[in-house]
């Protein structure tokens, strides 16, 4: 999939705090979540790479520190990688106004701005010749989703361009969204007030439309998912483990499961459906673990169940627990017997005791 596109450049959005997804979020920030065996961020930089992607500047603000340690100059993805923090986070367009500071592109030229949070299948390269070809002032991707009110709703005209752009609607007038890929004509983003709070979906958006500037939607139905929520986070990891999105990223081959170094399975465990399974993670005999994340050293006993769910690093899963739908965080117990479901989350370092007590919003 190596690109003819000339040298881009890219913001990377990935100062949010990632609240949703808590207690996950709590030390990690949500772009560093491990997903299929790397940082979720690691897919996103694999593809915009594979697609002509050569310069990325990281818009950081929660949890900032933690990201140059992680991928560095980017190297060893092919790219080179700055990273801008914000003092006091700037908001969407804030934070592209403030790491553009760090851009080489020219006024006319292309740049890419991607939220740090999602999984796209969709041709990178193909927008960014739509833009340059119609020349817009902005070109949004866009995908369609069964509830657009959680998102950007986005109608176009028979040409492409988009008329309104109304952020989380709740009288939504298309189910085609914003899908958090953008393509910006330098100059417009230039434009976008310095050093303020600014949101580029509630001001940045229906302010270049309502000044009647090029705004265009790139639609397409290929794979997409925004992985804000533990449910949409561990969708996201199964469906790069299974392959159903294609990952340069992914650390071993596709299947109903992918094993980091040192991880200890038992072969009378049943270990299925696009799971992730952390390094020196040990999920023993008679366990089932089905589309589910295990961090890095958690242990899964003998006859306990985990389904759809996020373990946290080090934590420890009792024998014959049920964990459904669940988050378990960092270094927490889940004594023998219990039955967790339907989104509860258990924060990091709690203890549950052993059958102590239902712990399911169902009951
Ligand atoms: N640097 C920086 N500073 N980044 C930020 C800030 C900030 O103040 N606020 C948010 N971000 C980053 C987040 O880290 C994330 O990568 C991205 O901006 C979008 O923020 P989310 O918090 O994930 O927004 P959302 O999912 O509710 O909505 C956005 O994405 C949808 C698609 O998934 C909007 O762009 C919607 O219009 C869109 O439909
Ligand atoms: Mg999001």
């Amino acid at each position: 999939m190596e690109s003819s596109l000339p040298d881009l450049e890219a913001i990377l959005l990935v100062g949010g705090q990632g609240t949703r997804l808590r207690p996950l979020t709590l030390g990690t920030p949500k772009p560093l979540l491990p997903t299929a065996g790397v940082p979720f961020l690691a897919h996103q930089l694999a593809r915009a790479r594979s697609f002509g992607v050569r310069r990325i500047v990281f818009a950081t603000s929660y949890k900032a520190s933690m990201f140059e340690p992680a991928f560095g100059d980017g190297a060893a993805f092919g790219l080179s990688l700055e990273y801008i923090t914000e003092e006091t986070p700037l908001g969407t367009g804030g934070a592209i106004r403030n790491a553009a500071e760090a851009l080489t592109s020219g006024p006319d030229d292309p740049v890419l701005i991607l939220n740090g949070d999602i999984l796209s299948g969709h041709d990178i390269e193909h927008q960014v010749r739509m833009h340059c070809a119609q020349q817009a002032a902005v070109t949004l991707h866009l995908t369609e989703v069964d509830d657009p009110t959680r998102f950007g709703c986005v109608p176009t005209d028979e040409n492409g361009r988009v008329t309104a752009f109304l952020e989380k609607t709740p009288n939504p007038v298309t189910n085609r969204i914003n899908a958090g890929c953008y393509v910006f004509t330098r100059s417009v983003i230039d434009s976008i007030p310095k050093d303020q709070v600014v949101s580029v979906e509630r001001e940045t958006f229906p302010g270049l439309i309502a000044s009647g500037q090029l705004v265009l939607g790139y639609a397409d139905r290929t794979y997409w998912l925004d992985v804000g929520t533990p449910a949409a986070f561990v969708q996201g990891s199964r469906d790069l483990v299974l392959g159903r999105l294609q990952s340069p990223a992914l650390p071993g081959p596709t299947g109903e499961y992918l094993a980091l170094d040192g991880a200890r399975i038992s072969p009378e465990a049943k270990v299925q459906g696009g799971t992730a399974v952390g390094a020196r993670a040990v999920v023993e005999a008679g366990a089932t673990v089905a589309g589910s994340v295990l961090s890095d050293d958690c242990v899964i006993e003998s006859g306990a169940s985990v389904t759809d769910s996020v373990v946290g690093k080090g934590a420890r899963v009792c024998a014959g627990t049920v964990v459904r739908d669940a988050v378990i965080g960092d270094r927490a117990v889940v004594g023998a017997g219990n039955e967790l479901q339907n989104g509860v989350r258990i924060w990091p370092g709690i203890e549950l005791p052993e059958r102590a007590m239902r712990y399911s919003s169902d009951v």
